[in-house]
C-alpha cells in the first residue's frame, strides 16, 4: 500500500482484561506481529494493566496507549490520572473523547480540547475521537457534527501539536454493533475531516495528520477500509481483545 502517512492501528481494550489476561494477549501479539514494520501498533489496556504490559512489550514493536486522562496536572481530583503518571509507564498515546466517554461521562468538546493540550504538554500523542450518532446521520447532520467536534476538540492546538495528534473517526452507530461504515462512507467522512483540518490549521497539517477509522473493524473488512486514500489506520475495540483477530487486522492492512 502506497501512502505517505504511516498506518496506525490501535486496540482499545475498554474495561476488559485483568493483568494476567492482558499479559496473555500481549505475549501472543508480540509473537504474531514481531516482523511488522509498516504499521504503528498500539495497545490501550485499562490503567490497572499499564505497568505490567509496559514491561512486557519493552523489547517489541508494540506501543502503549491509555484510554483517558485528566485535563489537570496535579491536585484534588479523586479518581483521576495525569499525563505525567501515564508517562511513568512509557505510555505514548492516549485516547481522548471516545464516544462512550462523551455519552456516559458527558465529556464535552471543550473538555477534550483541554485534555489534548495537557497530553501534548507531557509529550503524549492524543487519539481524539469524533463521530456522529445514527439519528444524526439519518438527519443528514454528519458533516455539521464532525465540524463542531473537530473544531471544538482540537481548539487551541498549534500546527506542530496537530501534526502529532491522531483523529479517530468512529461513527457511533458502528461501534460494537457489527455494522461497519461502508468504505465509501468512511472515505467520505475522512476526506471531510481532512478538509476541516485544512481550514482550521493549514494544508500541510491536513496532509500529515493520520485519521483512523473505528467501529466494528475486523479481519474481514480491514483491508478494504485501510485501502481508502484518507483512512490511515484503525481504532479497534472488540476485535482487539483476541490475539488472532487483532494480529490479522494488522496483517491484512499491510
Ligand atoms: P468496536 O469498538 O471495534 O468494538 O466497534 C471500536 C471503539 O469503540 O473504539
Amino acid at each position: 500500500m502506497n501512502k505517505t502517512r504511516k498506518l496506525i492501528i490501535a486496540g482499545n481494550w475498554k474495561m476488559n482484561k485483568t493483568v494476567a489476561e492482558a499479559l496473555d494477549l500481549v505475549r501472543g501479539l508480540k509473537i504474531e506481529l514481531s516482523t511488522v514494520k509498516e504499521v504503528d501498533i498500539v495497545v490501550c489496556p485499562p490503567f490497572t494493566a499499564l505497568g505490567e504490559v509496559s514491561k512486557a512489550i519493552l523489547d517489541s514493536n508494540l506501543r502503549l496507549g491509555a484510554q483517558n486522562m485528566s485535563e489537570h496536572n496535579v491536585g484534588a481530583y479523586t479518581g483521576e490520572i495525569t499525563a505525567v503518571m501515564l508517562k511513568e509507564f512509557s505510555v505514548r498515546y492516549v485516547i481522548l473523547g471516545h464516544s462512550e466517554r462523551r455519552q456516559y461521562q458527558r465529556e464535552s468538546n471543550e473538555l477534550i480540547a483541554k485534555k489534548a493540550l495537557a497530553a501534548h504538554n507531557a509529550a503524549l500523542k492524543p487519539i481524539v475521537c469524533v463521530g456522529e450518532t445514527l439519528a444524526e446521520r439519518e438527519a443528514n447532520r454528519t458533516q455539521e457534527i464532525l465540524d463542531t467536534q473537530v473544531r471544538g476538540s482540537l481548539a487551541g492546538l498549534t500546527n506542530d501539536q496537530m501534526v502529532e495528534t491522531i483523529i479517530a473517526y468512529e461513527p457511533v452507530w458502528a461501534i460494537g454493533t457489527g455494522k461497519t461504515a461502508t468504505t465509501e462512507q468512511a472515505q467520505e467522512a475522512h476526506a471531510f475531516i481532512r478538509g476541516l483540518l485544512g481550514k482550521s490549521f493549514d494544508e500541510t497539517v491536513a496532509r500529515r495528520v493520520r485519521i483512523q477509522y473505528g467501529g466494528s473493524v475486523k479481519p474481514s473488512n480491514a483491508r478494504e477500509l485501510m485501502s481508502q486514500p484518507d483512512v490511515d489506520g484503525a481504532l479497534v475495540g472488540g476485535a482487539s481483545l483476541e490475539t488472532r483477530s487483532f494480529a490479522e487486522i494488522i496483517k491484512n492492512s499491510i
